[in-house]
């Protein structure tokens, strides 16, 4: 959530590259954009409401400068709430990702003193107190450790002293990394909430862990907050390759990344077998199982509950992250909380592992993201491999985190190598299944219920959870208002709003609960629905048939989201919407 960028060298001008670097941090917000840069000593800015990446912004001089993306939480958009923010002598200049929980407090403080204020954030308190112990005599860099250890939450900043020409960075809690180049005597160095800001410039990187910071410099200097001890930092060459993150041919990053399902699944199942037997004796060994994760992850981690059950005959909770605090008395180091996240960064996720760890529990991850604040708080980590995933709405990174859970159910069944086969049938089955004419039958579909103010999505057994996740898909890309029920809930109230042509959307799976899921369709049939089947068999009961493939048992979870998924896009397409950029909504909630 929000996007950092910091840039310095001395030879080339700053702001065409951190126009391009933030670009490919939009991601992360999108609601307003802006950059600082420091020329002749003086400080420069330039603030916009809206995207960076369709922006016509006046070039601004130097050759070092900061830029932020935002994602608004304290204050509405608007340019005067847009970072960089500066202090009252107007040589100060940060960016900021985070809530500064205590903000009032030291804001007042700061009024008192007659700090003028030109903003509603959170984040301008960092830049008059700044400005305080710089007054006092301090180095920025005493000054930066002062100020980051005074902020309750999660906070990572970047300072710009326009006068000095310095560049600081401090983390708590959001990503940031220093990547770094030195080509032909020419040294450049970026510090940015995310490798893919720079990666067509370095793939040479050094994180900055939480409760430190950063001088960016030709050679950049680390420090220990609560020590002030300096750190050395090993350089290291990520694999990461710039083209994955490109649109390529496609229009849409979300359309790219369904596609990519032909190939990502089979990445998925590839994974060490020795990890996958380890970590099921860890499961079957457990005194309680939790997995937690937000949003579509969340509901990943709800089909873990019917994936065990089924496969491995074993028990596990599913809590959704934010409320995972509540749950923390069943905590034992003998417990096992498994995290599921595409970025690896979000804060609810990661305020519950902090709370597992303080309990002693274990924590294994599935994730899409090596070296985030989630691998690194983990005792064993699944990559997904996936490759970046791009379009707010998830797609890719959802069906290899189910491929990762079906894995190990049959590894803690004892029949790792049969769940492998079955997965490589399925994802052989996806690819086939993505073809242009398939894709044709679903934009049909979606052309002919794009105007309806409501969907209904059914499932039950594991298609209860792909319902759920089904009405996420569809919000947040075409926001039209959908919900997902488990099908014998239909009936104890939601029937009530199904009226002549609502559209459901029923998931059927040829499972033991197959029969049951049909006769929920008849009864929305009779109240006058508009009937979707995403069924491997036609009924007459269907309006419209999207035929899936027929695979055994929790796998069809991923056949029906894969469908769904598409629907999503074409809806958001036919309604007009940015789909990729789906209004108040970020890729990265790194905000609780
Ligand atoms: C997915 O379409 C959503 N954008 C959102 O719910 C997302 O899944 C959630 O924020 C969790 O993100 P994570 O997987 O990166 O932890």
């Amino acid at each position: 959530m929000c996007g950092i960028i910091g840039y310095w060298n001395k030879e080339l001008e700053a702001f065409p590259i951190l126009l391009e670097s933030l670009k490919k941090l939009e991601y992360r917000g999108y609601d307003s954009f802006g950059f600082a840069t420091s020329f002749e000593n003086k400080l420069l800015t330039e603030r916009q409401v809206g995207k960076v990446s369709s922006a016509k912004c006046p070039i601004l001089p130097g050759k070092i400068g900061i830029g932020h993306t935002r994602w608004a939480t304290h204050g509405k958009v608007t340019e005067k709430n847009t970072h960089p923010h500066r202090d009252c002598s107007g040589k100060i200049a940060v960016v900021h990702n985070g809530i500064i929980e205590n903000f009032q407090e030291l804001k007042n403080s700061l009024l008192n003193k007659n700090h003028n204020f030109l903003s509603e954030t959170d984040t301008e308190v960092i830049s008059h107190l700044i400005e305080e112990k710089l007054e006092q005599g301090m180095n920025l860099k005493d000054a930066v450790i002062e100020i980051g250890s005074l902020l309750k939450g999660r906070n990572s900043f970047v300072v710009l002293n326009s006068e000095t020409k310095e560049i600081i960075a401090f983390r708590k809690g959001s990503p940031l990394i220093v990547g770094i180049t030195k080509e032909n005597g020419t040294s450049e160095v970026f510090i940015a909430s995310d490798i893919q800001a720079f990666l067509d410039k370095t793939k040479k990187v050094m994180y900055l862990d939480d409760n430190q910071i950063v001088i960016i410099k030709e050679n950049p200097e680390f420090y220990n907050v609560k020590t002030k001890d300096k750190i050395e930092k090993r350089l290291i060459k990520i694999a990461l390759d710039t083209k994955d993150a490109e649109k390529g041919d496609y229009s849409h990053y979300m359309l790219k990344e369904i596609m990519e399902q032909k190939e990502t699944l089979a990445k998925a199942i590839n994974q060490n077998d020795k990890d996958l037997m380890h970590v099921s004796q860890e499961i079957n060994n457990a005194r309680g199982v939790f997995f937690v994760g937000c949003g579509t992850a969340a509901r990943v981690c709800h089909t873990a509950e019917y994936i065990f059950s089924k496969i491995a005959d074993k028990h596990v909770n599913f809590i959704p992250a934010s409320e995972f605090e509540n749950y923390k008395h069943f905590l034992l180091p003998e417990t096992l909380v498994i995290a599921v996240s595409q970025s690896g960064e979000t804060a609810d996720v990661l305020e519950a592992l902090e709370i597992a760890k303080q309990r002693g529990s274990k924590i294994i991850s599935i994730i899409n993201t090596q070296s985030s604040s989630i691998d690194k708080i983990s005792d064993y980590t699944f990559l997904i491999k996936a490759g970046p995933e791009k379009a707010v709405a998830s797609t890719k990174a959802t069906t290899s985190q189910i491929v990762v859970l079906i894995l190990l159910a049959y590894a803690c069944a004892g029949k790792l190598k049969e769940g492998e086969r079955f997965l490589i049938d399925v994802a052989g089955k996806v690819n086939d299944m993505l073809n242009p004419r398939y894709e044709e039958h679903i934009k049909k579909l979606a052309e002919i219920i794009y105007q309806r103010e409501n969907i209904f999505i059914i499932g039950r057994g594991i298609n209860y959870p792909m319902a759920l996740e089904s009405a996420i898909k569809i919000m947040e890309v075409s926001y039209i208002h959908a919900q997902g029920f488990a099908g014998g809930e239909l009936k104890h109230g939601p029937i009530a709003l199904i009226e002549k042509a609502t559209p459901v959307i029923v998931l059927v799976a040829n499972d033991d609960v197959r029969q049951e899921i049909i006769s929920n369709a008849i009864e929305v049939k009779s109240r006058g629905a508009y009937v979707i089947g995403v069924s491997p068999e036609n009924n007459p009961i269907f309006d419209y048939w999207i035929k899936t493939p027929d695979v055994n048992g929790e796998a069809s979870s991923i056949i029906n989201l894969v469908a769904v998924q598409l629907l999503a896009y074409y809806l958001g397409i036919l309604r007009g919407h940015d789909v990729d950029y789906p209004r108040s909504l970020a890729k990265s909630v790194t905000v609780k």
